[in-house]
């Protein structure tokens, strides 16, 4: 029987894959896990520094049944990587067939990854926020540049605050883009950068209290996206509404690991899960005035379906890729 995998690197990926398609396949997996249409069991980290290897690397599967697609997300954070010219974050998506286990391709997993980072808030802000006219970024690294540029696809913004502890971080964000329909504002703290926002998101690689509670805002939204702490605990303890994308792992990483380690915060803590508002199980935000504070931990389902749409795209146009027999 024939065994033949496909390889599909970056820039192939790119050409069968816009923002939007992104943004799409984010919102439906998210509804189809709602569904209770994918298996995800969480994540699993390999950190190779305990044996002297500046890495890790996280290991995440998922069958997304109403893609019949089957896969794993690898995605790790390499210190050799920055003086060889290449992003610190570096991901790729093996996929199988679901029936056989054969190995049906290897996808470049690094703008899926960037993309799908993006598509979160962007999904996210639509469904939690009372107002997107003020959004105030800490942090201007590359994945806020993802998130601004897909919520840009999802609503109207009128004035983007920037807080970074670098100011070329700040300049090099704006510059990229050229043609904002909104207005920038460099902020010279969070505090400024907080005070009156209405949507306030952190996503920086910082283990620290970059937003106060007393700083957000009646109705404000807080989304912190992050691997570690990003804001102080008050932000989540006095927040009206906690908000997550997924359970499991939100109690595991990012902002609320440690009130979890705490007791403070457990799997019922959570008011809205976001795919279950998209199955039509529970609702988002209904009162404007709720504070409502939510974290973006991020899964592999999202990148394993987006893996499977190219991969699908690609055998459908009939294009002429890289492909090894796995049976010689
Ligand atoms: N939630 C998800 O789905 C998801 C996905 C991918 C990455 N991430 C996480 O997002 C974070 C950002 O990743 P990135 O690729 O944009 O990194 P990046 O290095 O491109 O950008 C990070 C930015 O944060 C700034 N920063 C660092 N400490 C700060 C502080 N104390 N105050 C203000 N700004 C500070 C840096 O100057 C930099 O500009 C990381 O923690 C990463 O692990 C989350």
């Amino acid at each position: 029987m024939e065994q033949k995998a496909l390889i599909i690197g970056e820039e192939t990926v790119r050409r069968y894959l816009s923002v939007e398609d992104v943004i799409d396949i984010c919102e439906k997996t998210w509804r189809w896990y709602g569904e209770g249409n994918v298996v995800m069991p969480n994540k699993i980290t390999t950190d190779m520094s305990t044996l002297g290897v500046g890495g890790w690397f996280n290991s995440m599967p998922a069958y997304v049944k109403p893609l019949h697609t089957a896969g794993i997300k690898l995605v790790g954070g390499y210190d050799a990587n920055k003086a060889l010219g290449l992003p610190y974050i570096k991901a790729n998506v093996i996929l199988t067939d679901p029936e056989t286990g054969i190995l049906k391709a290897v996808v470049s997993g690094d703008y899926i990854n960037d993309m799908r980072t993006g598509a979160q808030p962007a999904i996210m802000v639509k469904m939690l926020a009372s107002s997107t006219d003020t959004v105030c970024f800490i942090g201007t690294g590359l994945m806020a540049y993802c998130s601004l540029l897909c919520m840009s696809k999802t609503v109207d913004i009128k004035e983007v605050r920037l807080c970074d502890i670098s100011d070329e971080a700040k300049d090099r964000f704006i510059a990229r883009f050229p043609d904002a329909p909104w207005r920038f504002v460099k902020c010279a703290s969070n505090e400024e950068g907080c005070r009156g926002a209405d949507v306030i998101i952190t996503v920086t690689n910082a283990n620290a209290d970059l937003v106060e509670e007393p700083w957000v805002k009646e109705g404000g939204l807080v989304m912190t996206m992050g691997s570690f702490r990003e804001t102080s605990f008050d932000v989540v303890r006095k927040a009206d509404k906690i908000a997550v994308d997924q359970v499991g792992q939100s109690l595991h990483r990012g902002n609320v690991k440690e009130l979890a380690e705490m007791g403070e915060i457990t799997a019922d803590s959570f008011d809205i899960i976001i795919p279950d508002v998209l199955a039509g199980k529970a609702e988002a935000r209904t009162n404007p005035k709720d504070r409502i504070y939510a974290q973006i931990i991020g899964t592999g389902m999202i990148d394993v379906a987006c893996a499977g749409v190219v991969l699908q795209k690609v055998l459908a146009s009939g294009e002429e890729l890289c492909k090894v027999d796995m049976t010689k």
